[in-house]
């Protein structure tokens, strides 16, 4: 018989779904610092429809956008939704994960019941206009983040996702390796191999901020695997020697300038001089790793306002700055004069589409690229987890927090299931 709520990492019977689950829950009342706006809370098992999978969350995977999330800041997620109809008024983050499909409603074809997934993070609707005309469901007008824009994500016991989110789980990773690459593995896949003709070829520098970051670390080991030169940014040495672990071909460490932020205004003179020996240090830096005078011909940004200046103006003539954040600020200078005359490129970039979330975990399922997984909790550590993020004093690469699965080290149903008969 099904009981109407398990604990925490007990197994229901396959297939049977309780009335209500445990989730880590933001709630407006506790906007704020992440570690204050997540708490463990009894809420009901979201209801399955068309097209849509129930799935058994045994882990999921910590980013960014939960710390905005917490915040209610730049966008208050659960204002949005109510403002569209929504009565939960509560939001459950987690915007990638790993898991056992629990059930699938109508017209689901391609997983079954007991299928184990990992689940990539963009939901739009299949129906929409724009996508029947063709576009790539990543622009349609319908596209918003699962477990950001949407409620119901992988912080929770279960999580309901669009069939197409589904993604098979490569055998050889543990449930919290499988949970933490799905989202800045393939933002930054995208980023790198998405916007022809500025895609990574053979020998091509690409300068990557936040070298050891989530985005960061992935982006370093794809620029590799397709022949590039990554040169990463970063702002500590125990950061430096993790990029350079990964592959990168030289650091820098932005603690040594000081020209950071908003341009001064192009009339004044002096400040511009100042701000001009700092970018073109920054570049001589670059020049120095390669060993000849080259600069990146792509620069991969999330940082925003505080380092697209710097980007934009040490970016190859032709070149390509390829933006998917703004960690530090939205207002983006540059001097147009360098920009139209050396003929570079902005070009922002959300997520991934289907195709490039399948392609980038079979790399990792063949090895090619590892998840980077750097720190693993648990379910009531969803706060501190963010809080680490917010304040920049996360470990290296993506962290994962386990949900159902009892302990890591897990890779599949069956050993988690003797795994909890132990426990
Ligand atoms: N649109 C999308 O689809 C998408 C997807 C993923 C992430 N994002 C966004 O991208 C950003 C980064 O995500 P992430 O997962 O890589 O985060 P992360 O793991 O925290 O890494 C970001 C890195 O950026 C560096 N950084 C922070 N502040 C900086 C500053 N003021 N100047 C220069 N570098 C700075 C830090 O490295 P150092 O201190 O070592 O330099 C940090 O480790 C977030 O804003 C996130 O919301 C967007």
């Amino acid at each position: 018989m099904t009981k109407s709520i398990y604990e925490v990492g007990e197994i229901p019977p396959m297939g049977s779904v309780p009335e209500q689950m445990y989730a880590s829950v933001i709630r407006p009342e506790r906007y704020g610092p992440p570690s204050g706006a997540f708490e463990i809370e009894r809420v009901p098992v979201p209801e399955l429809g068309r097209g849509q999978v129930l799935v058994l969350v045994m882990a999921a995977g910590i980013n960014y956008n939960n710390v905005w999330a917490a915040l209610g800041y730049p966008f208050d997620v659960i204002a949005a939704r109510t403002k569209a109809g929504d009565e939960t008024g509560f939001h459950i983050g987690g915007s990638e994960g790993a898991g056992v499909v629990w059930a699938v409603g109508e017209g689901v074809r391609d997983v079954q019941v007991g299928s184990e997934v990992c689940l990539s993070g963009l939901q739009w609707d299949e129906l929409a206009n724009d996508i029947r005309l063709g576009a790539d469901p990543i622009l349609s007008t319908t596209q918003a983040v699962w477990g950001y824009e949407n409620n119901f994500g992988s912080f929770a016991q279960f999580t309901v996702v669009d069939e197409y989110q589904c993604h098979p789980k490569p055998a050889n990773l543990t449930w919290e390796e499988a949970a933490c690459f799905m989202l800045t593995g393939v933002t930054a896949y995208r980023q790198l191999r998405g916007w022809d003709p500025h895609v990574v070829r053979p020998g091509d520098p690409v300068l990557i901020w936040g070298g050891a970051g989530g985005l960061g670390s992935m982006a370093i080991q794809i620029v590799r695997l397709f022949g590039g030169v990554p040169i990463a940014v970063v702002s500590d040495d125990a950061r430096a020697e993790y990029c350079l672990r990964l592959g990168a071909e030289g650091v820098i460490n932005r603690k040594e300038f000081d020209h950071w932020g908003r341009l001064p205004d192009v009339t004044d003179d002096e400040a511009m001089a100042r701000w001009t020996h700092g970018a073109r240090n920054f570049g001589r830096r670059i020049w120095d790793i390669l060993g000849e005078r080259r600069s990146p011909r792509i620069v991969l940004e999330h940082v925003g306002q505080d380092s697209i200046p710097t980007s934009l103006y040490v970016a190859d003539a032709g070149g390509m700055v390829v933006i998917c954040g703004g960690t530090s600020g939205y207002n983006a200078d540059t001097d147009l004069r360098h920009f139209w005359m050396r003929q570079k490129r902005l070009q922002g970039s959300h997520y991934a589409n289907t195709r490039e979330c399948r392609e980038v975990t079979l790399l990792v399922g063949a090895g090619k690229l590892d998840p980077c997984l750097s720190w693993c909790g648990d379910l009531s550590e969803v706060g501190k987890a963010h809080q680490l993020m917010r304040d920049n004093a996360h470990p290296p690469g993506n962290m994962a927090v386990l949900v159902n699965a009892p302990r890591p080290g897990l890779r599949d149903l069956a050993s988690t299931r003797d795994a909890l008969a132990t426990v």
